[in-house]
């Protein structure tokens, strides 16, 4: 079996208007989207690092995002990386063993028909991160069709 794979990483800004030329025009990055997702409180827009992996830029839409406490505490920057595992069950036993623990405790629905769960930074040196299983059809080095498909921009 092999091992996960980098599906994002997740940075937090305040006004994503003013942060994505940076990644678009002065990186020359590919933007594959911009959704809102009301449900998380975030408007997000995707870029294509290339194998599968994207660069998910998190901007607040209301104050009770829960993103709005990290801006607040620490300010825009790095939130979390995601990698994506096969079998998510199989993967947050594997790391409930190692000692991580994982919020929430089951996985729950993601973007594209994926299930997600995160690491809670605390036990693992303060980085958050996320698991991914990614639903059928968004697997594999296709454009992903999750949350990029349908943006605005
Ligand atoms: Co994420």
């Amino acid at each position: 079996m092999s091992g996960p794979l980098l599906d994002h990483i997740a940075v937090a800004c305040t006004v994503l208007e003013d942060v994505l030329p940076l990644y678009t025009e002065g990186l020359g990055l590919r933007l594959l989207g911009v959704e809102a997702v009301p449900t998380e409180g975030v408007r997000v827009a995707m870029l294509d690092l290339g194998g599968g992996a994207r660069l998910e830029l998190l901007e607040p839409t209301t104050e009770t995002a829960s993103i709005m406490g990290f801006l607040a505490r620490r300010g825009p920057g790095l939130h979390h990386i995601a990698l994506r595992v096969a079998d998510i069950e199989a993967a947050l036993a594997q790391a409930q063993a190692a000692g991580l623990e994982i919020i929430p405790p089951a996985p729950r629905p993601g973007a594209g028909g994926s299930r997600v769960a995160f690491v809670h930074p605390k036990t693992l040196q303060g980085v958050l991160l996320e698991l991914v299983q990614p639903g059928a059809g968004v697997h594999g080095d296709a454009p992903p069709a999750g949350p990029a498909a349908g943006g605005t921009l």
